[in-house]
């Protein structure tokens, strides 16, 4: 956003006196005195007017090992959600929604570039899964999902998938997508039934095995950069 655009909506100045101050001199971005109004003004840029503080937000980007039971969303009137396992004053979002009964590596944060580069499927970033099932899982599940699963709720046919078999009912699975209840739906399609379902990474960000269910740490400088880089 224009700096200009940015006061105008963070002030009670009108556009002609938004101008006059950036003029003036009054405006520090990021500390640095800016008298250009075209100034691209970013999502955690530290902005002041006379010294009076517009917007001091920094980014957040937290790792929670989600419990079973906890819904992905903000708020709800029925359950519990994640939010209430968190202890953060900001705005934070989810990077990568889990059902309510699923467990494991959830990402949350105030930063919705970041996120969206994690969490879109045309990222094709590796979301990867330890997944038990009712029924045995055959070889011949490997090959589907490799192949793709057609949704035709969507009318679209998944990204090769792969499945590594651990036993006979249980599996690690890798999709590159995040699709609704994409995990459960593809075993759906192959006629088995998911039992428990937990995430162990997303990209190069892997679930923190020293975080019990229900704990959460801040991502360090190297995770935050990975999803920069895959
Ligand atoms: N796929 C599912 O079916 N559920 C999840 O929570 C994640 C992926």
């Amino acid at each position: 956003m224009k700096l200009s655009r940015f006061l105008y909506h963070h002030t009670p100045h009108g556009k002609h006196e938004v101008r006059g101050i950036i003029a003036a001199g009054r405006v520090r971005v990021d500390g640095e005195q800016v008298r250009d109004s075209q100034f691209h003004i970013g999502d955690f840029t530290h902005v002041t007017v006379d010294d009076v503080v517009l917007r001091n937000q920094s980014p957040v980007y937290l790792m929670l090992n989600k419990p079973a039971g906890y819904l992905s969303a903000t708020v709800d009137n029925e359950h519990p959600t994640v939010m209430e396992l968190i202890d953060s004053s900001e705005a934070l979002h989810i990077a990568g929604r889990l059902d309510r009964a699923s467990t494991g590596l959830l990402i949350l944060t105030n930063d919705g570039k970041w996120s969206r580069r994690i969490t879109e499927p045309k990222q094709g970033v590796a979301k990867v899964y330890q997944v038990t099932t009712a029924e045995p899982i055959t070889e011949e599940t490997a090959t589907h999902f490799q192949q793709g699963i057609y949704f035709a709720y969507e009318d679209l046919t998944t990204q090769p998938a792969e499945l590594k078999i651990l036993s006979s009912q249980s599996a690690q699975v890798t999709i590159y997508e995040g699709r609704y209840h994409q995990i459960k739906r593809m075993f759906h399609a192959v006629g088995n039934r998911v039992t428990s379902l937990h995430r162990l990474s997303m990209g190069s960000i892997e679930l923190d095995k020293s975080l019990e269910l229900g704990q959460y740490r801040a991502l360090t400088q190297d995770e935050i950069e990975s999803n920069w880089s895959e």
